[in-house]
C-alpha cells in the first residue's frame, strides 16, 4: 500500500482565504487531527461563524471546490464547515467569505447588495448567506428566484436578518453579478491528478484518517478495519461523534474512488455511485425525468419530491447516497422511497461482489439482509417504474424545509395490467420507531383487492393494527404520528385514483372536485413585498435622519470583518473555560469529585464557588442545584476541547429531591415568586350581572428560545496591574457585567472595563445571564492570572439561559348578544423557573397589557409568577406582551364565536377610540390605533379577500384558507422593575462625543449594538446635530470606560434614550462652536474645529438624558407605567392542509404607527424580523421538557425557528402617514419589539381556517387552541374519520415522553 504521512494538517489543502496564524489555532489543530473546519476558522478567520456546530444554522457556510474525476470538471458547492473534517479537504479549495471580497480590497456584488439592501441586522450569519449565494452563482451565473430561495434554505434565520419580502433580488439591481467573481487560485485539476495514485494517511492523537486511492485498497482497508466507518459527507458520523460522543480510531474516506461516483443508465434503471452527493443525485434525477418517458420515472419523481425539502443545500452538497442508506436514520426521507422502488445495492469486498435488495429488512438492520462489516456499497440501482405502477412519497416536518420529518412515508402499488386490482403493494413509514418500518402484513392482505373505498377503510385499520407506536415513544406527538399514518395513506389512495382516471378516463370515475384539494403539497415561492414610509420633504438633503441609511456595519457583516467576541484574536496565555452543569432538576449535591478532570492533558484548574473572593452572584441566584443546567463548577484548560473533556470528567453525586416543573404543580404547591399583581376597573360583579352571556376558557402558551445566532460569549483579560480587568462580553447590559464582576472579585467597579463591540442578536436573552458568565470567567482569570475565554456551545446556551416564559391563562368574559364585552376577569400565570430573574417584570407587563386594544368597562386581571425547578426564564422581546396579547385576542375571538359575529366586527366594536384610560388609569390617545385599523383593512383588501377565502373553502374540502386582522396597543419602555429600584423609573442615558483636530468625530453612548441598528441611528443623530456628513463620524464600541452606569439596551427605547444623550452632547458642542462659525460662516467644518482648538474650546462633551419618568403604584392599581404607546395592525392570510396540519403563510399586511422613523430601513427590518419571530412563537417553536425536567430541545436539529420558506409570500409593511410622537427624539417611536405580537395574526388566520373546517364537519366551533399552533395541533383539531380511528391511550396509564410546563 502506498501510504504517506502528511505534513502539518493546515498545509494539506490550499485555501483561497487567508488563514492567518493564531497560536491557539495551531495548537488546536495538532491536537485535533479530525476537528472540523470551523474550529480553525473560529480563531484565524473571523468570517466563518459557529452558530450551532451541528450543521443546522448555516452560519459556517464555506464554498468547496473540488475536481471530479468522473466528469473531469471542478465542482463548487456550499458546505457547513462545522461538519467538514479538515482531512476530507485534501486536494480541495476552500473559499471562505474572506476569499470573496473585503473592504481592504474590493467587495463582491453579493456583499455589496446584501449590505446596501439592508440584508443584515446582527450580521452573525450574514457571511454564511454570502457564501451560499456565492456558491450558487459559481454554478448558476443567472439563478432564478427559486434557486436563490432554495440556496437560503440552509438554516438562516429571517427573524434576525432581512432577506425578506422585497420580492426583488439584490442581484437584479444595477450592476448585476460582477465579473470580478474570483476564480479558484490554483490548479486543482493538476493536484487531483497528481494525488490519484497516492493513499493519504492522516495520523492524529486519537484518530487515523485514511483516504485510499483505489477501490482495491479501500476493500483491503475495510477488511483490516471492519469497524471503521466509510465517511463521505460526515453528516451522520460527524454528528454521532459530536453529539453522541462516539469515537472512531480509524476512518476511511473513499472520496477519490471513481467507481463510487459513477452514473450509468442501464436497461433496468439508473446505477448511481454510493459516494454521489444528494445534490448531485437531485441533478441526475432531474435530468432523467426530463429525458425519459413519464411511466419510467415515477420513483425518480418521488425521490425528487423528498430531495426538495431534505435538509439545506449545504447538507445536500455533503451527504452521500451511500451514507444516507447505511446510516438509515428512522426519519431519513429517501430510504422508504428507495425501498418501495425495489432498489438494489451493489456491494463489494475482498471476498467478491454481490447484490442485496434495499428492503425494509435492510433498513431495520436485520442481520441476514445487511451489508457485512468488510463490505462497502459501490453503487445503487434505482429501477425504472412500470406503466401500472403508482409511487408517492410523503413527509411532514415541524418546518417545511431543513427539518427532519416527524413522519415520512413511501407507498407504491402495482396493478394487474389494465385493472385496478392490486398486484403488489408496499408501504413504508419513517419516524415511527427506531428504524424505517414496513406495513408488510397489511400490504400482503390487500393484494387482490380493488382500489376503492372499502379497500381504503380496510387498509387504514390494518396499518393502524400493524404499526405500533408506544404512547411513551421518544419524540412525543404520538396521536399525531398515528394520524399521519392514515392521512398519508388516504392521500396516496386519492393520488392513485386520480392517476387511474388519467390513465383510462372512460373506466374510472372523476375524483370529486372538492377532494382534489387533498392532492399536492404547498410550494415555497419566493416572497414578494412592499415597504411604504414617508420622508419629510422639507428636510435639508444632507440631513440623514429619516432616511434608510445602510447599517453602520452592513458591509463588514457581509465581508465577515465585523468582529464578535469569539473572533477576537487569541491572547498570549489564554485559557478556555467549560462548565459542569447539574443533570438533576432538584437535588442536594452530596459530593463533587474533580480529580479525574485534573488528569486530562491541558487542564489547568477547576473553579468552584470557594474561589469567589467576593459576592457569589446576587442574592437571587446563589449556586445550588435547583434546575437541570445549573452551573456547578468550571474547568479551565489550554484549549477548548481540553476544557470540555475535563468538564466531562467531573463527577457529581446528588441526592435527588422532588421537583416542581409545571405551572399546575406550582399552583398546587403555592410556589410563587413575588406577590400577586392585580389591576381592576369598574365593577366586575355588576358587569357580569348585566351580561347577556358569560363564557369561560383556558389557554396554554409555550415558551420560546431566544435563538440568537451568536451564543453567549465572554473574554476576560487581566491587565496585570492594580487588579484591572478587561471584560469583552456579548451582553445587553454593560454596567451589570461590570458591577457583578467587581463584586465577585471584591474590588471596585473602576477596575473592571467592560467592552462590547457588537452582539450577534440578543432578544432579551443577554440581559441578566451574561453577567454570571462573565463572573465565572473573571473568577477563573483571577485565580489563574491568565486571560480566560468562555464561549457557550449552542446546547449549553439553550439549556442555561432560560426562555420566554410559558404562560397559562383562565378567562371569564361577559358580553351582550351584539358582541359588546361588558366584563372580563382574567387570571394569568407564568412559569418563572427557579429564580426571580426578570419574572416579576414579565408578569407585571402581562397584567398591565392584558386589555390589548380593547376598552372593557369592568375588567380585572391578576397575575402570578410560578417558581419551579426549570432553568430561570428571562426577558424576551416583548416582555410578556406577546403572551398577554395572544390571550386577550383569544377571549375576544371566543366572544365572536359564541355570538356568531365576525371576529373583526367584535374587535372593532370593543376597540379603544380617541382619548382613553387604561385599566391602571393611564391616559392615552387611541386615534392612531383606529387609523391603523382602517388603513390595514383597506390596504389588505380584507373584506374582498375574506369573501374569496370563503369561496375557496366551499370548493376545497381538505385545504382551507383563513384570514385574520389583529390590532395592537403596545408600549415602549419599562415601569419600575428589577433594574430600577427607586420609586420612579427613569430611562436615563448618557453619551460622550469627541471632536478631533482633523474634524473627525467619535461618538460613544451606553447602548449596545445588538443588530437593531442603534449605532447607525446614533450616527444619524450626531450628523444632524453637528451638521456634518456621516463620513466624519465614527462609533467604535460600547464601554463602561466612556459611559458609566448604562441601563440595559432593551424595551424598544435604547435608540431614543441614547439618541437624546447623543443629541445633548452634540448640541453642547455645536453651541460651543457657534461663535466661531458666526465669525467665519463660509468656513469649513475643519477650519472651525482648528480655530476652536486654538481658542481652547473643549471639543469633548458628555450628553445626558434624564429619562422618561414612569411609575406604577400596585397598591392603588394606578400609574404612568410606560412613556408612550405604539399601535399597529396586522392582517394575515394562510392556507392549511387538514390532513397533515401543514400551513402556508400567503400574505401579511402590517400598518404600524411608527411616527417619524429615524431610519425606516432599520425600523422596517425590526418590524419584519419581530413579526417572523412572532410567527415562530405562535405557530412553530416548541420547547420540549422531560418528566424529569430535562430540556430536550437544545439545538437547531430539534428546535425549529422560522426559515425563509415561512416568510409570507406577500409581505407588506406600511408606516401610518402623518403622525407624530412628541415624547421621543425627532418624533420617532421604538420599533424593536412591537412586531412580535403581530405574528399572532397568523395564529388567528389559522384558527379561522380551522373554524371553517369544523363548521363544515359539524364539529363544535368553540374549540380551544394553545400556542404554538403547530402542525400537530392543526391536524388533530381538524378532526375527521382518520383521527377518529387512531388508537388513544388513557392519560395516567403511561409515562409520556414530554410534559406541558405552561
Ligand atoms: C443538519 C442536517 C439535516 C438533515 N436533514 C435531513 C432531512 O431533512 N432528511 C433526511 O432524510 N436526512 C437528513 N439528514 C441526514 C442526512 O441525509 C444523512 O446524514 C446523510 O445522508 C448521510 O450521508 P453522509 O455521506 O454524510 O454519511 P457519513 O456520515 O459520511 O456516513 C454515514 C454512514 O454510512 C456509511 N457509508 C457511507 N458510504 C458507504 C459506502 N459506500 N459503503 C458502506 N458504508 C458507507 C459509513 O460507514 C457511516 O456509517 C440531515 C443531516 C444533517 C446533519
Ligand atoms: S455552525 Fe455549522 S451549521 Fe451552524
Amino acid at each position: 500500500m502506498n501510504t504517506e504521512n502528511c505534513p502539518p494538517l493546515l498545509n494539506t489543502s490550499q485555501m483561497t482565504g487567508d488563514l492567518g496564524g493564531g497560536n491557539a489555532n495551531k495548537r488546536e489543530m495538532e491536537n485535533q487531527a479530525f476537528s472540523s473546519l470551523t474550529t480553525s476558522f473560529a480563531v484565524c478567520l473571523t468570517g466563518t461563524k459557529k452558530g450551532c456546530g451541528i450543521g443546522g444554522c448555516g452560519a459556517c457556510t464555506v464554498m468547496i471546490s473540488t475536481y471530479d474525476p468522473v466528469s473531469k470538471k471542478i465542482l463548487h458547492y456550499p458546505a457547513n464547515s462545522c461538519l467538514l473534517p479538515i482531512c476530507s479537504l485534501h486536494g480541495t479549495a476552500v473559499t471562505t467569505v474572506e476569499g470573496v471580497g473585503s473592504t481592504k480590497t474590493r467587495i463582491h456584488p453579493i456583499q455589496e447588495r446584501l449590505a446596501k439592501c439592508h440584508g443584515s441586522q446582527c450580521g452573525f450569519c450574514t457571511p454564511g448567506m454570502v457564501m451560499s449565494m456565492y456558491a450558487l452563482l459559481r454554478n448558476h451565473p443567472e439563478p432564478s428566484m427559486e434557486q436563490i430561495t432554495a440556496a437560503l434554505d440552509g438554516g438562516f434565520e429571517p427573524t434576525c436578518c432581512q432577506l425578506r419580502g422585497t420580492g426583488q433580488c439584490c442581484l437584479d439591481q444595477e450592476g448585476g453579478v460582477s465579473s470580478s467573481t474570483k476564480s479558484v487560485l490554483f490548479p486543482l485539476q493538476r493536484m487531483a491528478q497528481e494525488q490519484q495514485g497516492r493513499t493519504l494517511v492522516f495520523q492524529g492523537e486519537r484518530t487515523m484518517w485514511i483516504s485510499p486511492a483505489s477501490l482495491r485498497e479501500l476493500l483491503e482497508l475495510k477488511t483490516k478495519y471492519p469497524k471503521a466507518p466509510v465517511v463521505v459527507g460526515n453528516t451522520s458520523v460527524g454528528l454521532d461523534m459530536k453529539i453522541g460522543g462516539v469515537h472512531h480510531p480509524v476512518i476511511l474516506h473513499p472520496d477519490r474512488i471513481s467507481e463510487l461516483r459513477i452514473v450509468n443508465n442501464t436497461n433496468n434503471g439508473l446505477v448511481i455511485g454510493a459516494a454521489c452527493r444528494l445534490a448531485q443525485l437531485r441533478d441526475i434525477l432531474m435530468k432523467a425525468v426530463s429525458g425519459l418517458p413519464e411511466e419510467k420515472t415515477k420513483i425518480f419523481c418521488a425521490l425528487l419530491q423528498q430531495l426538495r425539502t431534505l435538509a439545506g443545500e449545504q447538507i445536500r452538497s455533503l451527504a452521500s447516497l451511500g451514507g444516507h442508506i447505511v446510516s438509515r436514520g428512522s426519519t431519513w426521507d429517501l430510504n422508504p422511497v428507495l425501498a418501495v422502488g425495489n432498489s438494489v445495492l451493489n456491494l463489494t469486498s475482498t471476498d467478491g461482489k454481490r447484490q442485496i435488495p434495499l428492503t425494509d429488512d435492510f433498513l431495520s438492520g436485520c442481520k441476514n439482509a445487511d451489508i457485512k462489516p468488510n463490505e462497502i456499497i459501490v453503487s445503487v440501482l434505482i429501477p425504472y417504474s412500470k406503466k401500472d405502477d403508482f409511487v408517492s412519497a410523503f413527509r411532514q416536518a415541524e418546518r417545511r424545509k431543513n427539518a427532519l420529518s416527524i413522519v415520512n412515508s413511501a407507498m407504491r402499488v402495482l396493478f394487474k395490467p389494465g385493472t385496478n386490482v392490486i398486484m403488489d403493494l408496499n408501504i413504508l413509514y419513517g419516524g415511527i420507531g427506531s428504524t424505517t418500518v414496513s406495513a408488510r402484513k397489511s400490504c400482503q392482505k390487500l393484494v387482490g383487492r380493488q382500489w376503492n373505498e372499502h379497500m381504503l377503510g380496510e387498509a387504514c385499520r390494518l396499518v393502524l393494527g400493524e404499526i405500533f407506536l408506544s404512547p411513551s415513544a421518544p419524540g412525543g406527538k404520538v396521536e399525531y404520528r398515528r394520524a399521519l399514518l392514515v392521512s398519508f395513506l388516504f392521500k396516496f389512495y386519492l393520488q392513485v385514483l386520480h392517476g387511474l382516471k388519467i390513465l383510462d378516463p372512460s373506466k374510472y370515475p372523476d375524483l370529486p372536485k372538492k377532494y382534489m384539494s387533498a392532492l399536492g403539497n404547498f410550494e415555497c415561492r419566493p416572497p414578494q413585498g412592499r415597504q411604504v414610509y414617508q420622508v419629510n420633504p422639507e428636510q435639508p438633503p444632507q440631513d440623514p435622519v429619516g432616511h434608510p441609511i445602510m447599517h453602520q456595519s452592513g458591509v463588514k457583516h457581509a465581508t465577515g470583518e465585523a468582529v464578535y467576541c469569539d473572533d477576537m484574536h487569541p491572547i498570549d496565555g489564554e485559557l478556555s473555560l467549560a462548565v459542569v452543569k447539574s443533570s438533576k432538576a432538584h437535588a442536594k449535591i452530596v459530593s463533587i469529585d474533580a480529580s479525574e478532570a485534573f488528569k486530562v492533558p491541558g487542564v489547568v484548574d477547576v473553579v468552584t464557588a470557594s474561589d469567589v473572593p467576593g459576592e457569589n452572584g446576587t442574592k437571587n441566584e446563589k449556586a445550588f442545584v435547583i434546575c437541570v443546567g445549573q452551573i456547578i463548577c468550571a474547568v479551565v484548560a489550554e484549549s477548548d476541547i481540553q476544557a470540555k473533556r475535563g468538564a466531562e470528567k467531573v463527577k457529581i453525586q446528588y441526592e435527588e429531591l422532588e421537583p416542581i416543573l409545571t405551572i399546575e404543580d406550582a399552583i398546587k404547591h403555592n410556589s410563587y415568586i413575588g406577590k400577586e399583581k392585580k389591576v381592576e376597573k369598574g365593577n366586575i360583579e355588576k358587569g357580569f350581572n348585566s351580561a347577556d352571556e358569560i363564557i369561560e376558557g383556558e389557554m396554554h402558551i409555550g415558551g420560546q428560545e431566544h435563538f440568537y445566532l451568536e451564543p453567549n460569549s465572554v473574554l476576560v483579560v487581566p491587565r496585570g496591574e492594580d487588579n484591572e480587568m478587561d471584560v469583552y462580553s456579548s451582553t445587553q447590559y454593560s454596567s451589570n457585567v461590570q458591577e457583578l464582576v467587581a463584586s465577585a472579585l471584591d474590588i471596585q467597579s473602576n477596575k473592571i472595563m467592560c467592552h462590547i463591540k457588537r452582539v450577534g442578536g440578543a432578544f432579551g436573552g443577554k440581559i441578566t445571564k451574561p453577567s454570571y458568565f462573565a463572573v465565572i470567567a473573571a473568577v477563573a482569570a483571577n485565580k489563574t492570572g491568565r486571560p480566560v475565554r468562555f464561549i457557550l456551545e449552542r446546547h449549553d446556551d439553550m439549556l442555561i439561559v432560560g426562555n420566554r416564559h410559558p404562560f397559562f391563562g383562565k378567562y371569564k368574559v361577559g358580553f351582550m348578544n351584539d358582541g359588546r364585552i361588558v366584563a372580563a376577569d382574567i387570571q394569568a400565570y407564568i412559569n418563572a423557573g427557579c429564580t426571580p430573574d426578570e419574572s416579576e417584570m414579565v408578569i407585571e407587563f402581562i397584567v398591565l397589557k392584558m386589555d390589548n386594544a380593547y376598552k372593557i368597562p369592568n375588567f380585572r386581571v391578576r397575575g402570578r409568577a410560578c417558581k419551579t425547578h426549570l432553568p430561570s426564564n428571562t426577558a424576551f422581546r416583548g416582555f410578556g406582551f406577546p403572551q398577554s396579547g395572544l390571550f386577550a385576542e383569544t377571549w375576544v375571538t371566543a366572544v365572536a364565536t359564541q355570538t356568531g359575529l365576525p371576529p373583526e366586527q367584535v374587535r372593532d366594536m370593543n376597540m379603544y377610540e380617541g382619548l382613553n384610560v387604561t385599566p391602571f388609569k393611564e391616559q392615552f390617545d387611541a386615534t392612531n390605533l383606529r387609523k391603523c385599523w382602517t388603513e390595514c383593512l383597506e390596504k389588505s383588501e380584507y373584506y374582498s379577500r375574506k369573501t374569496a377565502a370563503e369561496e375557496f373553502n366551499k370548493q376545497n374540502y381538505w385545504k382551507k384558507k383563513g384570514i385574520a386582522i389583529i390590532p395592537m396597543k403596545f408600549t415602549a419602555g419599562f415601569n419600575k422593575t428589577f433594574y430600577h429600584q427607586g420609586q420612579w423609573t427613569k430611562h436615563q442615558a448618557a453619551a460622550l462625543v469627541h471632536i478631533y483636530k482633523d474634524g473627525s468625530v467619535l461618538v460613544t453612548h451606553g447602548g449596545v449594538e445588538l443588530g437593531q441598528g442603534i449605532h447607525t441611528k446614533m450616527l444619524q443623530v450626531a450628523s444632524r446635530e453637528l451638521k456634518v456628513p456621516l463620513s466624519y463620524i465614527h462609533l467604535c464600541e460600547t464601554s463602561t470606560t466612556t459611559v458609566p452606569n448604562a441601563l440595559i439596551t432593551a424595551g424598544s427605547v435604547g435608540s431614543e434614550t441614547n439618541g437624546k444623550a447623543v443629541q445633548d452632547a452634540c448640541q453642547i458642542l455645536r453651541k460651543r462652536l457657534e461663535p466661531i462659525i458666526q465669525k467665519n460662516p463660509e468656513g469649513k467644518w475643519e477650519d472651525w474645529i482648528k480655530e476652536a482648538f486654538q481658542e481652547s474650546i473643549s471639543l469633548s462633551a458628555t450628553g445626558y438624558f434624564k429619562g422618561y419618568v414612569t411609575y406604577m403604584n400596585w397598591e392603588k392599581e394606578e400609574g404612568h407605567a410606560f412613556p408612550y404607546f405604539i399601535f399597529g395592525v396586522a392582517c394575515s392570510e394562510v392556507e392549511i392542509d387538514c390532513l397533515t396540519g401543514d400551513h402556508q403563510n400567503i400574505r401579511t399586511d402590517i400598518v404600524m404607527d411608527a411616527c417619524f422613523s429615524i431610519n425606516p430601513a432599520v425600523d422596517i427590518g425590526q418590524i419584519e424580523g419581530g413579526f417572523i419571530q412572532g410567527v415562530g412563537l405562535f405557530t412553530m417553536e416548541e420547547i420540549k421538557v422531560s418528566p424529569e425536567g430535562k430540556q430536550y430541545t437544545l439545538g437547531p436539529d430539534t428546535y425549529k425557528i422560522p426559515a425563509v420558506c415561512d416568510i409570507p409570500e406577500q409581505f407588506n409593511v406600511y408606516f401610518l402617514p402623518n403622525t407624530r410622537n412628541p415624547i421621543a427624539i425627532y418624533s420617532s417611536k421604538g420599533m424593536g419589539e412591537a412586531g412580535v405580537f403581530l405574528g399572532s395574526s397568523v395564529f388567528f388566520a389559522i384558527r379561522d381556517a380551522i373554524a371553517s373546517v369544523r363548521k363544515e364537519r359539524g364539529l363544535p366551533e368553540n374549540f380551544t387552541l394553545n400556542s404554538p399552533l403547530t402542525t400537530e395541533q392543526i391536524r388533530m383539531v381538524c378532526a375527521d374519520d382518520f383521527t377518529e380511528m387512531i388508537p388513544r391511550d388513557k392519560p395516567g396509564t403511561y409515562k409520556p415522553w414530554d410534559i406541558e410546563v405552561a
